[in-house]
């Protein structure tokens, strides 16, 4: 593991993202979008809605997918990424697709520098905890554009996912630790990207490793009361060695399936 300290992991990160924003303009499922649908799935909308003329801030939107379907099923959406190419795709996405919303170039630490408002909801969702080095100023920035009596909603990776590998076998098997890290993680290796699985990035990337204590924790010292927490034992990508698809697009791995959570759920209220 390369050490390194936080802002130089994250300045790291950002090329990272740039770099491959406008790869997933053609590797995320645009057409669906062209087509006049949501990418907002169904576990979200159950949890979630309805938010018809509700006010959304999105953090972390990367290019705008689901800050666009988020709007396209009513709300109105201002959406912040501190990648700039990924906000650059947002915009472009955002004409295509004629839908309105606010997309804004910021990392979520430095929003209050550049909006003034609150939400009625404050919303973000899949593959975003690890990419953040300090969880409670992020938990403050949610509470901070949350109106009084305002929703945050989160769709995330559970942190138990983190923590395996597949084997040859496609067993899981323990190979990092769930705990959180002085360090973050430095990945290296030459594996396709999540999404464009031919395309290896040039730039790598560091992680952080926040427990589900950490994250919840986090949340309630920054004044939010919980609602739920909801795990489910899929994913929203092919995260693993060993997983298939269903009919809805989850992603499972059949010989752990009902065994591990992958995926949590939590909404919390601003009182
Ligand atoms: C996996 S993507 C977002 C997930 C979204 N569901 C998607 O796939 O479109 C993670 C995003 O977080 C952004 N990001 C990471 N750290 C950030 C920070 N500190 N402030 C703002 N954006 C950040 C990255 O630029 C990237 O666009």
């Amino acid at each position: 593991m390369k050490e390194i300290n936080n802002q130089q992991a994250e300045s790291q990160n950002v090329k990272y993202w740039d770099e491959i924003a406008p790869i997933h303009y053609e590797s995320y499922d645009i057409e669906s979008l062209r087509q006049g649908k949501s990418h907002i799935d169904e576990i979200q909308q159950r949890e979630l809605y309805p938010i018809q003329d509700k006010t959304l801030l999105h953090l972390q939107c990367h290019i705008g997918t689901d800050t666009l379907s988020l709007a396209r099923d009513g709300a109105t959406v201002t959406g912040i990424d501190f990648s700039e190419k990924s906000i650059e795709v947002a915009n472009q996405l955002k004409k295509e697709l004629n839908i309105p919303a606010t997309f804004i170039h910021s990392n979520v630490y430095d929003l209050k520098d550049q909006l003034n408002e609150q939400f009625d909801i404050v919303y973000t969702s899949q593959g975003v905890l690890s990419w953040l080095k300090d969880l409670q100023q992020w938990a403050a920035t949610i509470a901070h554009f949350l109106k009084e009596g305002g929703t945050f909603y989160i769709m995330e990776i559970h942190p138990t996912y983190y923590i395996f590998e597949t084997n040859a076998q496609q067993e899981m098997q323990i190979q990092y630790p769930y705990f959180h890290q002085k360090h973050p993680t430095f990945w290296d290796d030459d594996i396709g990207d999540y999404s464009a699985r031919d395309y290896v990035p040039q730039n790598k990337t560091y992680e952080w490793t926040w427990s589900m204590s950490d994250i919840i924790n986090a949340l309630i010292q920054n004044g939010l009361k919980i609602e739920f927490i909801n795990e489910y034992d899929k994913l929203f990508y092919k995260g693993l060695e060993g997983m298939v698809q269903d009919k809805k697009g989850w992603w499972f791995h059949p010989k752990y399936q009902g065994m591990i959570p992958f995926t949590f759920t939590l909404k919390a209220t601003k009182n």
